[in-house]
């Protein structure tokens, strides 16, 4: 009881990660909409968790005061020797934190269990955050796409259209 009044007890959050599954689309779908416009809607979320070759993580806080607060998710499809970054997203008031570095390290992780090679992804010019996040990774840039994000969703607030393709080597 005494150690549950302790402040520093009280203000102890972490971070933790499991696999997705298909009851958490809603909330996948929540996550989404703080970074992206159009945001994928639960349906969506559901017909890419349904496909036997996509997987992905939730991260979830949790403290003294906090009880399993979903924070952030990352979805990831594999072919072959290869995976894709379908999304990843992390609630605009989590960002910052290193829970985008935990989800894309946890996924690498499981890529190199699973003996993928690749992992490739398409960000956009502007982002700043997730470019910084991936080079960090050691990702390297391998293409650019011109016009696809007037194709594709679009980071809240960004008008910029070029994509550039990004991918790292797991192996
Ligand atoms: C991209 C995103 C997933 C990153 O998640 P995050 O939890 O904020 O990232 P982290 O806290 O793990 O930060 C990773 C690194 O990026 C850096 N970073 C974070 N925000 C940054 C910013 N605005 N500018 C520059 N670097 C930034 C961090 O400092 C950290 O580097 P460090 O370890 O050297 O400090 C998150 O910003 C997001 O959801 N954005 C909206 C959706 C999006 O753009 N998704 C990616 C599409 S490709």
């Amino acid at each position: 009881m005494i150690s549950f009044l302790n402040p520093a007890r009280l203000m102890h959050r972490e971070i933790l990660l499991r696999p997705l599954e298909e009851q958490d689309c809603v909330v996948m779908s929540d996550i989404h909409v703080t970074g992206f416009d159009p945001a994928w809607g639960p349906e969506d979320m559901m017909g890419l968790l349904r496909q036997s070759n996509v997987f992905g993580f939730l991260a979830v806080e949790t403290g003294a005061l906090i009880r399993h607060r979903p924070v952030g998710f990352v979805l990831v499809r594999h072919a072959a020797d290869e995976a894709e970054i379908l999304t990843i997203a992390v609630t605009s008031q989590t960002r910052g934190r290193g829970v985008g570095r935990k989800l894309m390290v946890e996924t690498l992780r499981k890529l190199y269990a699973d003996r993928i090679d690749r992992l490739i992804l398409e960000v956009d010019e502007n982002n700043q955050s997730a470019l910084h996040l991936y080079r960090q990774l050691g990702f390297e840039q391998v293409g650019v796409r011109k016009g696809y994000y007037t194709h594709a969703e679009k980071r809240k607030g960004v008008s910029g259209g070029t994509a550039l393709v990004m991918a790292c080597n797991v192996r």
